[in-house]
């Protein structure tokens, strides 16, 4: 375990001896911003993903390639790179060879190994804040089969089950893959079917959750920052209001208007989730809020797409945020503006996309376009964001989204 010592913060050269190094695991568009951030502050970028030409890989000093579930061929990358740091931006990662790296004292992992380890099984976040830290969760049961999974949502000798309407998700998965929601005993078979099939290693083990009837949902964008004296400070974003389609944010929007006990709630949960799982960075913590009620989701221990809003808001994007966060700088989380962020999809499945209608993306007032560069499209594939600011969240959410939809991407 490294002891964060404090004492000022020295930034070297990027490419010499003294250079300050980071290496990031996952080099998508939410990895490309945090390359950008990093790389105005003068620090060394090193992008790995597990194809050529990731996003990220195109804007860092240095790119690898690699299966980065391969605890080897992980571990001798970081050994041979040597990052002070090392920030993960996908769940999919052997954590287990980042906890041994953490432990010998190789890197720093952000915001840690265990955080990572933890968030990207569903099991290990919501044990910990359910029953560890006894946070209000919607409810939720494990099962290992179909006749188990029958069992937790039916109920069994053992007792009441978690009844329907419920969401069956694979413990190990993201972006909604392999989840479904269950209104009757019909819809089991599928359930279990379609889990098997999405979850991300071949593990038969999904997580069953009570269907919660939300108000609205949000991601509460929390930083874990160091102090001048040494310390650690948490700081609260504006909190993000997101629409999602099948897993997927298509929307997100700040603020999310919300009741002062809501909101005083949901800094509760953040701030108790963030500060067991430590360290230093951007955590996004989902909720979800029904009247002054606020329920735990989950946590990214990182920056969240629906996040992307914060191009456009606030005087730092989370992006920014993140890289000045694990470097043990200060962060100011000022909303400058309302706004909102509109998902550009792929609309097509082939590599080599163009893009027309940017231009008349960019002349509806207030309005900003990210092209992540990906080499390939798919029909639901993220390939681009329009971001906006405007008087209040409606008008942000209308000029976004119109963006969005001047945005087509064609074969080239
Ligand atoms: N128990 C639930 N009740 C109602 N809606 C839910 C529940 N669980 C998930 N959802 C809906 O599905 C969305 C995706 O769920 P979740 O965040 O658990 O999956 P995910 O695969 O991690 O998605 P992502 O990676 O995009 O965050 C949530 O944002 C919410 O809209
Ligand atoms: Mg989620």
């Amino acid at each position: 375990m490294i002891v964060m010592t404090p004492g000022p913060v020295r930034i070297g050269t990027p490419n010499s001896p003294g250079a300050t190094r980071v290496l990031l695991l996952g080099a998508g568009e939410l990895g490309k911003e945090v390359v950008i951030a990093l790389q105005r502050l003068g620090v060394e970028v090193i992008a790995v993903d597990r194809y050529d030409g990731a996003p990220g890989q195109q804007v860092a000093h240095r790119a690898h390639t690699i299966d980065m579930t391969d605890a080897a061929a992980l571990t001798a990358l970081v050994e041979a790179e040597r990052p002070d740091l090392v920030i993960p931006e996908i769940e999919a990662i052997a954590t287990d060879a980042l906890a041994a790296l953490e432990a010998a004292g190789t890197t720093t992992v952000i915001p840690t190994a265990r955080a990572t380890r933890l968030t990207m099984d569903r099991e290990g976040i919501r044990r910990l804040a359910a029953e560890e830290l006894g946070l209000p969760t919607s409810p939720y049961a494990f099962a290992d089969s179909l006749d188990e999974l029958r069992a937790a949502v039916e109920g069994s000798a053992d007792g009441p089950g978690i009844g329907y309407p419920c969401v069956v998700k694979p413990v190990m998965s993201s972006s909604g893959k392999g989840q479904s929601v269950l209104r009757s005993a019909a819809d089991l078979d599928h359930a279990w079917e379609y889990a098997m099939a999405g979850g991300r290693v071949a593990r038969a083990r999904v997580i069953v959750e009570g269907f919660v009837a939300f108000d609205y949902e949000i991601t509460l964008l929390t930083v874990r920052a160091s102090t001048t004296d040494g310390g650690t400070a948490t700081s609260f974003c504006a909190p993000i209001g997101h629409l999602q389609r099948d897993g997927d944010y298509v929307e997100s929007w700040q603020p999310q208007p919300m009741s002062d006990a809501a909101l005083a709630e949901a800094r509760r949960i953040a701030g108790a989730v963030t500060a067991n799982l430590g360290g230093r960075g951007v955590f996004g913590v989902e909720l979800f809020v029904a009247g002054d009620r606020v329920l735990f989701s989950e946590v990214s221990p990182r920056p969240h797409d629906t996040g992307l809003v914060t191009l456009a808001t606030q005087r730092l994007s989370e992006f920014e945020l993140h890289a000045r966060a694990v470097l043990g700088l200060p962060v100011d989380v000022t909303l400058l503006s309302p706004g909102a962020s509109a998902v550009v999809y792929g609309g097509v499945d082939a590599t080599g996309i163009a893009f027309e209608g940017v231009a008349d993306a960019l002349a509806v007032p207030g309005t900003d376009v990210r092209l992540f560069g990906k080499p390939e499209s798919f029909v639901r594939r993220r390939m681009g964001v329009a971001v906006a600011v405007g008087d209040d969240v409606a008008q942000a959410r209308e000029r976004a989204t119109t963006a969005a939809s001047l945005v087509r991407p064609v074969t080239a």
